[in-house]
Parts: C-alpha cells; structure tokens; sequence
C-alpha cells in the first residue's frame, strides 16, 4: 500500500467542470478475489490490492472535485464468505485508516460511515469511529464507507423506526412524504448518488442503496477493481457528462 496519496494537483481534464460533474458517485467494488485468482495469488491478497486502488480513486475523486463518493466495503451478505476471508475485509479499513488519516485530514476529507456497525468487530468500528469523529469538521470530500450494508436491512430498520413515531403521533400518515422517509435512512441528510460504477463484469446491484439509486446514472465495466484506475474513473464521469438526465420528465 505504498502509493503516493493526494497530488498538489490545481488543474487537469476534469476540474472545474461546474454543474454536470456528478455531485455524489457511489462505486460497488467487485473483482478483488477474481483479480488474485488470476494471478494465482490469494483472494485477501486481491483485497489488500484492492485498497490501494481506493486510495487512487479517492485521491482521483478529490481532485474532480467530487462531493461525496461511496464505497461499497462490506455487505450484509458478505458474512456467507469463509472467516478468514470476511477477517481480512473488515481489517481493511483500519489499515486503511492507519496508513492515510493524516492525509485525508490534510485534504479535508469528512469520513462517514453507513451500515449496521453495531455487528462489525470491535477493530473495525473503533477505527472508523476515530476516523469520522477526527474529520467531522472537514468540509472537502465525504468519504461515505458502506459497511455491514444492506439495503433491504436498511430500508425494513428505518420503516421500522418510521412506524415508531407514527404510532407516537411524530409524524402524520397522511402528509408522509418520501423526504420524510428518506430520514430514517442511513443516508440521512445525504443527496442521492449520481452516478454508479460497478466494476468486474456484474451488472446488478447486490442489495446496494436501492432506495437512493431510483434515478441514478449507472456505468459498468468489466475492469477488476484493482485493476480500476484514474483513468477509467475519468472515463466514468466523462460518460456521465454526455448524459440528459429527464428523471421521468421530457
Ligand atoms: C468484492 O469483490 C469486494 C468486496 C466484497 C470487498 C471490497 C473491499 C475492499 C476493496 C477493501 C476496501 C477498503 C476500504 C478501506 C474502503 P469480490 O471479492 O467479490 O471479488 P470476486 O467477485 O472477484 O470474487
């Protein structure tokens, strides 16, 4: 994981591109196990990989001047995996976070978290929690990792907890509206992501932010993620840019 981080970089083919420059971009991460089985190595090796493909596309997101980008890290569905696999993701974001907190601090990066964290291992929460209590303050990129996400999860929580304050008369069925919904939400507060990457060949969303992708732009490619670069990143967003968005609308 020894990759320069963020560049002084002022100027380049995507800044400053104002309004069309997607706002949030959400990105599944797929092929890591895939990319190591190639290559004859092992599949935690393909997610340790993996990372240093995270810091080069956040760095990339920072300098196109990206808003919020969400990285899907570990799903409600991924505890199916072998122990040692689903060990060696959830030790990711610490060791993520031990080598590059100080820089993503100094480039003002905000990181949050989104997903049950109650169930993660001790190792993983406290280090995310350190993480998104020490940049809270930060106003660059908001660096969103989904982890021990799942849509459905979330969405059946959050009816829950709406049903709560119905029954409590906080809220009124009949002038519930989907802003309103969109508060019990782990994404509380947050816009809907503009467009979606999804890398390694899969075109389907695997429980991922269903409710926020309604009317999201969506890019695949059969690139692996750690073989995801700046540039296929660039080409992501420069795709996005020659979109009409009409959301229903003419
Ligand atoms: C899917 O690839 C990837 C995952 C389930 C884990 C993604 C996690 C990382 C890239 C680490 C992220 C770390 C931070 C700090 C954000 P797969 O293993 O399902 O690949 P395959 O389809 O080729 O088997």
């Amino acid at each position: 994981m020894n990759i320069p981080f963020f560049s002084n970089k002022t100027s380049g083919p995507l800044m400053d591109q104002g309004e069309s420059t997607p706002e949030h971009i959400a990105i599944i991460m797929d092929g890591n196990g895939r990319w190591a089985e190639k290559l004859g190595m092992s599949r935690a090796a393909g997610h340790k990989e993996g990372v240093s493909t995270v810091v080069k596309i956040v760095k990339a997101a920072v300098d196109c001047n990206v808003k919020v980008l969400t990285l899907y890290t570990f799903s409600t569905e991924n505890w199916k995996r072998p122990k040692k696999e689903v060990d060696t993701i959830l030790s990711m974001p610490k060791e993520f976070l031990q080598e590059y907190l100080p820089t993503l601090i100094s480039n003002h990066v905000r990181i949050q978290a989104i997903g049950d964290m109650e169930n993660l291992p001790f190792y993983t929460r406290e280090a995310v929690q350190y993480a998104v209590a020490r940049t809270s303050e930060n106003n660059g990129l908001q660096l969103n990792l989904a982890l021990n996400y799942g849509s459905r999860h979330e969405l059946l929580t959050a009816m829950k907890e709406m049903f709560k304050d119905l029954n409590d008369d906080k809220l009124s069925l009949r002038q519930l509206s989907e802003k309103d919904f969109s508060k019990y939400l782990y994404t509380a507060g947050m816009t809907d992501p503009d467009l979606l990457i999804r890398t390694g060949g899969e075109k389907r969303l695997s429980n991922f932010l269903l409710w926020q992708l309604a009317y999201t732009e969506f890019w695949f490619t059969d690139v692996l993620w750690p073989d995801f670069s700046e540039g296929e990143f660039l080409h992501a967003v420069e795709d996005y840019r020659q979109r009409k968005r009409r959301y229903g609308g003419l």
